[in-house]
């Protein structure tokens, strides 16, 4: 798995300093909101699973699945809820925990869904951003890392569901994916 790797962009330990630091940002502008905080299915649950524990306000968790790129690194820029939240979102202070913002189809479909079902604010935690293949206007309100137009893998992030399990992220060999 590792010889698949061209090259590490970040460590385990620079990850979790980062998301230490994006936790920490969190937690004082969500004093006394409550935030339903809502992981997007799969990339994001490495990064969910240690930001949440990097914040220090009362909080709710729930999971979204949305169409991905399959095992291409293409979007189709086609958007589907594969699964859905399992509590209401109006009223609510949401939180929206994301991987990579690449075109940032996804993410504004998103939003736009939990907008029209009254969500009270809607924020985005990216740890990833890749600014260079934007296709709509929308920047994540707490960043992680802004990257290079390549494609990474590990901490959650896949290449044919592969990867994931990496403790840091990196960049695919491009003879992995070219053939
Ligand atoms: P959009 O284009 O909608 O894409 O902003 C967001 C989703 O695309 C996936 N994505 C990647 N996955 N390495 C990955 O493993 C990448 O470099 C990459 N770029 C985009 C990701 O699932 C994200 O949620
Ligand atoms: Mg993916």
């Amino acid at each position: 798995m590792q010889n698949d790797i061209q090259e590490v962009l970040y460590s385990e330990q620079q990850i979790q300093d980062k998301v230490k630091e994006m936790g920490e940002l969190i937690s004082r502008d969500f004093e006394g909101r409550n935030p339903l905080v809502i992981c997007v299915l799969k990339g994001a649950f490495i990064f969910m699973a240690d930001l949440v524990k990097q914040i220090t306000v009362p909080l709710e968790i729930d999971f979204m699945a949305v169409s991905s790129y399959g095992a291409s690194t293409k979007s189709s820029g086609v958007v589907k809820i594969i699964k859905d939240l399992d509590v209401p979102v109006e009223g609510r202070h949401i939180l929206i925990v994301e991987d990579i913002i690449d075109s940032g189809l996804t993410l504004s479909y998103l939003i736009d869904v939990l907008e029209r079902r009254n969500a009270l604010s809607v924020t985005v935690a990216a740890l990833f951003d890749k600014p260079a293949r934007r296709t709509v206007d929308l920047d994540a309100d707490y960043k992680g890392f802004v990257i290079p137009d390549a494609f990474v893998v590990g901490y959650g992030l896949d290449y044919g569901e592969k990867y994931r399990n990496l403790p840091f992220v990196g960049i695919l060999k491009s003879e992995v994916y070219s053939h």
